[in-house]
């Protein structure tokens, strides 16, 4: 069985304040739950500190939004995955369809991301979607079969164990238009169908692939309750505590 997992990435937003509030009040409300999935909290890099300091008496482990392609040295602004090592960040998103579309960040890039994350043990939610006129023409598969093969597929099998794949359409991200409950298990069984063609069944059976893309505490359970979806990875919702909490507790 794969791991369930609810990741919530913050994004650009919060002072640090506002994220001191938001980190305590999640570590308060998962007091008294039993949640059944390993919960992600993904702060920018500025908090990351803070965050490990709550996450320390609570139940939820940290993640990054980014980290750089390079080991170390001359890469000024960049967070090196040695550092989020050494600052008990255990997952990192890579290859969000934002840093995707802003910064152009393409499979070289994101392949350097990933060998980056395994070599120092941090867990990729490595991201794959199509956008909307993809999806209208009928390429949906073609696209995220092309970022699957070459974000992810020169791993080799004990490195591909490490990875979370997070299908997010990018037509449903911030919009309130979710992926139908089929569209995601379609997907879904999809991204699991090229990983068993790669890697072989029983690996395809343990990889975590999670929906994102307007994602709250309405709709996660039916998304979750799809056949083959693990989780999600949520955005907006993720800023808001009890929203937060009762999307955690739609995985069963
Ligand atoms: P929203 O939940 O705000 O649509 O964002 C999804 C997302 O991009 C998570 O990485």
């Amino acid at each position: 069985m794969p791991k369930k997992i609810v990741a919530g990435n913050w994004k650009m937003n919060l002072t640090f304040t506002e994220a001191d509030d938001l980190l305590n009040e999640i570590a308060e409300l998962l007091e008294n739950e039993t949640i059944e999935a390993q919960i992600v909290v993904c702060p920018p890099h500025p908090y990351l500190e803070m965050a490990g300091d709550v996450a320390k008496e609570s139940s939820f482990a940290i993640g990054a939004q980014n980290l750089s392609p390079f080991e170390s040295g001359a890469y000024t602004g960049d967070v090196s995955s040695a550092m989020l090592k050494s600052m008990e960040v255990t997952y990192c998103i890579i290859g969000h369809s934002e840093r995707r579309k802003y910064y152009n960040e393409d499979d070289k890039m994101l392949t350097a991301k990933v060998n980056q994350a395994i070599e120092h043990q941090i867990i990729p939610i490595f991201c794959v979607g199509e956008a909307l006129p993809e999806r209208e023409a009928g390429k949906h598969f073609e696209t995220v079969r092309h970022q699957v093969r070459h974000g992810l597929f020169h791993l080799d099998t004990n490195e591909f164990s490490e990875v979370v794949i997070a299908y997010e359409p990018v037509w449903a991200i911030g919009t309130g238009v979710t992926a139908s409950p089929e569209q995601a298990r379609e997907m879904h069984a999809y991204i699991r169908q090229l990983i068993d063609e790669r890697y072989g069944k029983e690996v395809a059976d343990t990889t975590s692939i999670l929906y994102g893309g307007s994602c709250n505490a309405k709709n996660a359970a039916e998304i979750f309750s799809q056949q083959g979806v693990d989780g999600g990875l949520i955005g907006g919702a993720s800023l808001i505590p009890k929203e937060f909490l009762a999307i955690c507790k739609a995985v069963k």
